[in-house]
């Protein structure tokens, strides 16, 4: 049984961290700068999920502004992909909000990334709008995608259950 762990990301992590980033989007990723950059943001959180050696598996980036949190950026490395490790990193980010009384997670999204508007279809985000050849290597519309108030029973129950079920996966996860 392999334990993961989340923690916020440190200075330290920038390196695994950029490792991951660099084999998920080869061609138009973020720099380290930006990702240092984002640790000095007081609006900003970032976690990482690591193996028990330390190395990182997955990251992700939100800000939260006033009653709105916004998903920055997420990636899992690809040779840990369907462990469930996204849903455990939304997971820790929906907690954040319901501690700072945020009320509405928000995201941008590359309309042909299935696997991404799917996992975020679970958590009940929807779409609400396109942002026009928003990505600027392809030309690729983002699609905008809101949940809906996270304090209503919808979310909250449909939260609830998904955190079942990351109980019952075969990796053991320390909180
Ligand atoms: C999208 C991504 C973050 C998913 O990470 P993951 O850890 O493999 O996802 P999980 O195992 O937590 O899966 C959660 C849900 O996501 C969806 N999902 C994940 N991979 C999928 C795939 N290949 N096809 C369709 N749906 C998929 C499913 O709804 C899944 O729920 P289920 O297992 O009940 O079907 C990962 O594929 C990734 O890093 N992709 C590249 C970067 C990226 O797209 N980031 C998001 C930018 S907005």
């Amino acid at each position: 049984m392999q334990k993961v762990e989340i923690t916020r990301m440190t200075r330290d992590d920038i390196d695994g961290v950029f490792a991951v980033e660099e084999m998920v989007r080869p061609e138009h990723h973020w720099s380290k700068e930006s990702f240092y950059g984002e640790l000095s943001n007081k609006l900003a959180y970032y976690y990482c999920v690591k193996d028990e050696n330390g190395k990182i598996l997955a990251f992700l980036g939100s800000w939260q502004i006033l009653e709105e949190s916004h998903i920055t950026t997420l990636a899992v490395h690809p040779d840990y992909r369907g462990l469930q490790l996204a849903q455990l990193l939304i997971i820790k980010t929906i907690e954040d909000c319901y501690k700072n009384m945020v009320k509405y997670i928000t995201l941008e999204v590359r309309e042909s990334n299935i696997a991404a508007i799917s996992l975020y279809e679970k958590f009940l985000f929807s779409s609400v709008g396109m942002r026009k050849k928003y990505y600027q290597d392809n030309g690729e519309n983002a699609l905008i995608m809101f949940t809906q108030n996270i304090w209503y029973d919808t979310f909250k129950n449909n939260f609830e259950k998904i955190k079942i079920s990351i109980n019952k996966v075969k990796y053991s996860y320390d909180k």
